[in-house]
């Protein structure tokens, strides 16, 4: 993965690991290829789970050739750090790649060039749940505090990758101007077959049954949290310490409720009310 220090750093108004900032120039000037197909979402919103989709789709369902490698190395990361875009840059088309980063910030040459966007978003209750986990379990981010602080610092943007409510509208405005599509982690719970048949379309793929059944299992959380390719048991301890919590920690809709006090739940549901307001966006944070 990256040899970032969990130190923070800020580009534009937004929260980054100071190791992105640094090698920004690097980032912004990233050269996109006509076809590639980008997997877009703040942390913690199914990311994952997209990728090996969207891997199984190019790869016409062929599950073999799926465990060909470690899913950081199938689909590069954009801003983790240099050696993520060489390898980008040595694959071939199409390729599929991952960022966090919030629109306004991605490479020009996404726009330039023919790029296929499946934006992730999740419910942020359940988001902010999973992120706090992840920062403890995750050896290169800064240290969360309790529960109270991660809280208030994910209110307030002040958390890696930056604000949860621009990064969620700014693509959805996004997506009236390029080619993006927008799924959420709930519906693809609720009908991951429906989600799945969607992604395909805007990749202009058709499968037969038998071909999209073999998706769907093998990106079952139960299957994915048992594969080594996908659930980063091949990273050593010193980079994700999974004694505290396994990177597929739960992958339901609603662990919320057993974290936010109600107090925190009132201050949110006020928040979310004032900056989602006229965004057309819905959440269903009630989940
Ligand atoms: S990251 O590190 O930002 O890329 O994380 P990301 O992959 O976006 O999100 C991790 C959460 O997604 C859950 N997950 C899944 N849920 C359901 N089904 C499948 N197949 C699946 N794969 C990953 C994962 O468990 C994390 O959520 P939490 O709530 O922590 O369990």
């Amino acid at each position: 993965m990256s040899n970032f220090s969990p130190d923070m750093g800020e580009l534009q108004g937004v929260t980054l690991l100071q190791g992105i900032c640094d090698i920004w120039d690097t980032i912004y000037n990233f050269q996109a290829r006509d076809g590639d197909i980008v997997v877009a979402s703040y942390p913690k919103s199914g990311t994952t789970w997209m990728q090996e989709i969207l891997d199984l789709i190019v790869l016409d369902g062929d599950v073999e050739r799926s465990l060909r490698a470690p899913c950081f190395i199938k689909v590069p990361f954009l801003e983790m750090g240099h050696t993520s875009l060489e390898v980008a840059d040595s694959m071939p088309s199409p390729r599929i790649l991952k960022t966090h980063l919030p629109v306004q910030l991605v490479p020009p040459s996404f726009w330039e060039k023919d790029v296929k966007v499946v934006y992730v978003a999740r419910n942020p209750k359940d988001c902010m749940v999973s992120y706090y986990y992840f920062h403890k379990m995750d050896q290169t981010m800064a240290d969360p505090g309790n529960w109270e602080d991660f809280f208030s610092n994910f209110m307030s943007g002040k958390v890696t990758w930056g604000d949860w409510f621009d990064h969620v509208i700014g693509w959805w405005k996004a997506k009236d101007h390029h080619k993006i599509l927008y799924i959420f982690y709930e519906d693809m719970i609720e009908d991951p077959r429906r989600e799945i048949l969607k992604v395909m379309k805007f990749l202009g793929k058709d499968f037969p049954e038998d071909v999209v059944q073999k998706i769907l299992q093998h990106t079952s959380f139960k299957s994915m949290k048992n594969n080594p390719v996908v659930n980063f048991s091949c990273l050593p301890e010193s980079v994700f310490d999974q004694s505290v919590t396994s990177f597929m920690r739960k992958g339901t809709v609603g662990d919320w409720k057993n974290h936010f006090l109600d107090s925190q739940n009132l201050i949110f549901d006020e928040e979310y009310k004032k900056k989602m307001a006229g965004s057309g966006l819905d959440f269903r944070t009630e989940l």
